[in-house]
């Protein structure tokens, strides 16, 4: 292939030969993100906590591969890892889009606990071990396959509460009351996967491998209608996400179209944090 067919849009988008992992795929956004990597030409392995419901989800899409792994755990993590190198021999793409939002045990106390003075101690934790955790733990025993080859690109997703904190007034009723609180650990520790992006993109762009965030707006999934108008009327698009909104972020971080980008933070938001 000469140059000018290499850099022909469709060679810079195209992820064929390709090999991707997707952490978080049972999710809202995971089967998306897997279906823009399929599409682009990869083979996708796709990891949750169980994947026994997600079999038949992905049954129609192609080369991907379920795994079910936790990614706060270290020898989880190195199953994967030799997963990828025995039946592959290398991971050219790493998206690290698994992360917990809190649940309440008892939804009655949701108003009082997500407050955040009463917010417990082990929630913050949980989070932290997930959503911040978690993206160290898979960037260090997944990176090591991209060290091999001097090549790879990690996306790690974010928030728009990774850069702005949380409207709260976007969580109440018609009448003002208080339905319950965006608690402090999401937008705490989602700007903290901002941060240690850029020092990873920093540490590893000699190496030939780039680090970069995608971060998303909020996406309409069976919320009350007043939250949804609130939430439009705050953005520019005057619309929340839908699910594959975010399908060519994906593919152009994945892919060589993005080679000359690192340490970025790629905002697709609606134009959500822009005021
Ligand atoms: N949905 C939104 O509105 C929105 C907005 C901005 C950012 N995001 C971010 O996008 C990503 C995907 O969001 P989503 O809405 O699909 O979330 P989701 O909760 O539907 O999916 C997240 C997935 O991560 C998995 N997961 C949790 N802990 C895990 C662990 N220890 N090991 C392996 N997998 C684990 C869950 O089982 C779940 O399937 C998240 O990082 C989220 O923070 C979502």
């Amino acid at each position: 292939m000469n140059d000018i067919d290499n850099r022909s849009v469709s060679n810079l988008f195209s992820l064929k030969g390709k090999v991707a992992a997707v952490l978080g795929a049972g999710g809202l956004l995971g089967y998306y993100h897997v279906e823009a990597l399929v599409e682009a030409g990869a083979c996708v392995v796709a990891v949750d906590l169980k994947i026994d419901e997600l079999v038949e989800k992905y049954r129609s899409l192609g080369e991907v591969y379920l795994l079910e792994i936790d990614i706060t755990k270290p020898t989880s993590l190195e199953h994967l890892r030799d997963y990828i190198l025995t039946n592959f021999h290398k991971l050219d793409v790493l998206v690290n889009n698994a992360a917990i939002n809190d649940k309440f045990e008892d939804p009655t106390l949701t108003l009082e606990y997500s407050k955040f003075e009463n917010y417990p101690l082990d929630l913050w934790q949980k989070s932290l071990e997930v959503n911040l955790t978690g993206t160290f733990l898979s960037c260090q025993m997944l990176g090591q396959l991209m060290l091999l080859r001097h090549s790879g690109s990690i996306i790690n997703v974010a928030s728009t509460y990774a850069v702005v904190a949380p409207n709260q007034q976007l969580y109440q009723d018609e009448e003002g009351k208080q339905l319950f609180y965006k608690s402090p650990s999401y937008p705490s520790t989602k700007a903290a996967v901002l941060h240690f992006t850029r020092f990873l993109a920093a540490h590893w762009g000699s190496q030939g491998i780039r680090v970069n965030c995608l971060t998303p707006g909020g996406v309409e999934n069976g919320q009350s209608d007043i939250f949804i108008r609130r939430y439009n009327k705050q953005t520019p698009l005057q619309r929340m996400a839908q699910p594959w909104d975010y399908k060519g972020a994906i593919v152009f971080l994945a892919s060589d179209a993005s080679a000359y980008m690192t340490g970025a933070n790629l905002i697709v938001d609606g134009g959500y944090t822009i005021w």
